[in-house]
């Protein structure tokens, strides 16, 4: 089962909680935190996630694209996000397992996420203890952008490393997502598909997600 996390990023944030109500069949709600410093945009942050923790129940999950992620991991579950994903360059190894320790102790599942010039390998020390790995399928920091079709091979690679060494452990893309793309991307092995213009420039939120989730099913019987 594909599951489909919208990406607020490309929401009218005059109408947030209109605008999430119109997401609510998808399966988890992707907010993205940004720094300035890790990424060069600045987004929003955890008086956001606080208010939108209070109107919906959907599964939220943070993705810090921030600087020394370990600062902030706890401090965004204890806001309210179930899951909180950080980038595996922005840390060290050390703050990296501590970190995941921490959002574990706190009852949260924890993520990391690889830029497109990271290695699958990169995450190899972590993979016993990750509950999902987000691929960037664009270079992290804006929405909009087209999908790096060069990506598609490492999917491969982490689903191999998934299903020998965590089984459990989700897939998830990042960037650049759309019918297409999405269709690529779960014949890769992902089984989680980000997608922000996609889903929020569509005036049918629920058909676009529907579609999102069959992207592998779609094609012709003969
Ligand atoms: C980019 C963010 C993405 C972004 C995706 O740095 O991490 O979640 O919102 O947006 P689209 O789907 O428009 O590429
Ligand atoms: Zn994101």
């Amino acid at each position: 089962m594909i599951k489909i996390a919208p990406s607020i990023l490309s929401a009218d944030f005059t109408r947030l909680g209109e605008e999430i109500k119109t997401i609510e069949n998808a399966d988890y709600l992707h907010f993205d935190v940004m720094d300035g410093l890790y990424v060069p945009n600045i987004s929003i942050g955890l008086p956001v996630l606080e208010s939108v923790r209070k109107i919906t129940a959907m599964t939220l999950e943070a993705h810090l694209m921030i600087m020394s992620p370990s600062r902030y991991a706890a401090r965004f579950a204890q806001a309210g996000a179930d899951v909180v994903e950080f980038h595996v360059e922005a840390e060290t190894p050390e703050n990296t397992a501590a970190a995941i320790a921490e959002l574990h102790s706190l009852g949260k599942k924890a993520g990391l996420s690889l830029n497109p010039a990271t290695p699958a390998e990169a995450l190899l020390p972590y993979i016993d203890s990750l509950d999902i790995i987000l691929v960037m399928t664009v270079e992290p920091g804006f929405g909009g952008q087209g999908f790096i079709a060069g990506m598609l091979p490492k999917i491969a690679k982490l689903r191999a490393i998934i299903d020998e060494r965590k089984p459990g452990c989700e897939l998830a893309v990042d960037g650049g997502i759309n019918e297409t793309t999405a269709r690529q991307c779960v014949d890769a092995g992902a089984d989680v598909l980000v997608a922000g213009t996609e889903i929020f420039s569509n005036p049918d939120r629920p058909a676009i997600i529907a579609r999102l989730r069959n992207a592998n099913n779609n094609i012709a019987p003969i």
